[in-house]
């Protein structure tokens, strides 16, 4: 039996709640939100998808903190109402506005008595992963961020659509902040089991892509879908479903997330996008892949910016 708690029941927590249920993913949800009654009525309309989505019966319920205490997954969706991104768009403006209100949540879900995995979507997801991990004192590899899972999916699906094949046969990673300081690691592309150099040496209609423009439209695709519509929501609610199936499944899965990285890539002491080895207990071990220079460099500047905002709020 499978329990997961969602705080927040803003698009991202409704949509990933959506997701476990349409996938039958989990067998409890107990979603937790200041607006109570909306979030009865939220828990009561995704009971009606269970009888036509779902194998097995599932309880669904608006809870309160104590729910937390037996969940295997606590999913930290939360967002203060701060953002707008239209000039010089960056998630770590939202730092300031999210971090008071998500070490209040840590605190409440530590008082419960849950000894499970964070989960964590907030934004800037990788310094809010970091303050959960301290706040909560619970081991770092029980705290997982996003990360760089969701510019994984855009740049899987941007490749796959110029090559022409699955985005699921794209392997590869976009590393470093979610955000800003992102970078598309291209030396760990591969095609199937072809790098990505090969298959474009054999494929030169493809060869004419345009891959720094991707690694650009990665970064601001975020803010386009935020400006189009006030929020995102598909794709991040499918990162966090993903990352359930992971640790529900004890699936062993590599996964780029947020992670503590203490000394691979050359990086100490801060959460950031790293592909890791996922199972039932969180992040198994960080996997070490080789790298380009330049691409080392790119995580070293992630990383700083990372942990100068960190710092930040100690000040
Ligand atoms: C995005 C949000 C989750 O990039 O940061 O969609």
């Amino acid at each position: 039996m499978s329990k997961v708690a969602i705080v927040g029941a803003g698009a991202v927590g409704m949509t990933y709640a959506n997701t476990l249920v349409a996938g039958d993913l989990v067998d409890e949800i107990a979603i937790i939100d200041l607006n109570k009654e909306k979030t009865q009525a939220n828990a009561w309309d995704l009971l009606h998808a269970v009888p036509y989505l779902s194998t097995s019966p599932k309880k669904i319920t608006s809870a309160d903190y104590d729910t937390c205490r037996d969940a295997d997954i606590v999913v930290i969706t939360a967002n203060a109402r701060a953002a707008t991104f239209d000039e010089k768009p960056d998630r770590l403006k939202l730092l300031e506005a999210n971090v008071k209100m998500i070490q209040t949540i840590t605190m409440s879900v530590m008082a419960s008595g849950f000894n499970g995995i964070f989960l964590v979507a907030s934004n800037p997801v990788d310094v809010i992963s970091q303050v959960i991990a301290e706040c909560s004192g619970l081991p770092k590899k029980q705290i997982i961020g996003t990360g760089t899972l969701l510019e994984t999916a855009r740049l899987k699906d941007m490749i796959a659509e110029n090559l022409d094949v699955s985005p699921k046969n794209i392997h590869g990673y976009v590393l470093g902040e979610h955000g800003n300081s992102s970078f598309s690691a291209w030396s760990t592309m591969m095609i199937g089991a072809l790098s990505l150099k090969t298959w474009l040496e054999r494929h030169p209609e493809n060869a004419l892509a345009d891959f720094d423009y991707y690694d650009r439209r990665v970064r601001e695709i975020g803010f386009d879908i935020f400006n189009g519509k006030g929020n995102t929501s598909y794709g991040i609610a499918s990162v966090l479903a993903r990352l359930t199936m992971a640790i529900t499944r004890d699936e062993k899965a590599i996964l780029p997330v947020s992670t503590y990285l203490s000394g691979e890539y050359g990086v100490f002491g801060v959460y950031i996008g790293a592909p890791a080895v996922i199972d039932a207990k969180g992040v198994r071990e960080v996997l070490i892949l080789d790298l380009l220079d330049e691409e080392l460099e790119h995580y070293k500047k992630s990383a700083a910016i990372l942990k100068s905002n960190v710092e930040s709020i100690k000040k």
